[in-house]
């Protein structure tokens, strides 16, 4: 048994739609060990997607978490301000967001990815 690094708890996230609920995220628990790779494998729409962006507070405007825990190095990810959960974001935790190359990364302003393509074409690296 190693170090447990991420300790996920009966997360629950919900999206409001037309005045309905669709519980995307339905009490999903798992825990990653230091030096462990997790899979998590599951058929289109079963949820994979919305438990990261839970995870690192990336849910669109329509989604939120409902209950869970979510315990990294001691501190509730789901709990964490603005600040916290930034330093956090990229940093101590990663993500690939799924179909890269035709999406924007919504960590960074939308200024410094379409202002990286010209500041490397007129410096020219
Ligand atoms: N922006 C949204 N508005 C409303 N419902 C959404 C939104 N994004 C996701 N959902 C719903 O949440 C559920 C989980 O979607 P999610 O994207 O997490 O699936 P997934 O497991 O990542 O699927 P895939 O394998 O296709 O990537 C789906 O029922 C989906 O319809
Ligand atoms: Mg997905």
């Amino acid at each position: 048994m190693g170090e447990i690094l991420l300790d996920v708890k009966d997360l629950k996230t919900r999206f409001r739609s037309r005045g309905s609920l669709l519980h995307a995220v339905n009490g999903v628990s798992f825990h990653v060990n230091r030096g462990e790779t997790l899979g998590v494998v599951g058929e289109s729409g079963c949820g994979k997607s919305v438990t990261m962006l839970s995870l690192l507070q990336l849910l669109p405007p329509a989604a939120q978490v409902d209950s869970g825990m979510a315990l990294f190095q001691g501190l509730d990810l789901l709990k964490m301000n603005f600040g916290q959960i930034q330093k956090v974001r990229g940093a101590k935790i990663g993500l690939i967001f799924q179909d890269p190359m035709t999406s924007f990364n919504p960590v960074l302003t939308i200024g410094d990815q379409v202002g990286e393509a010209l500041i490397y074409t007129l410096h020219g690296h």
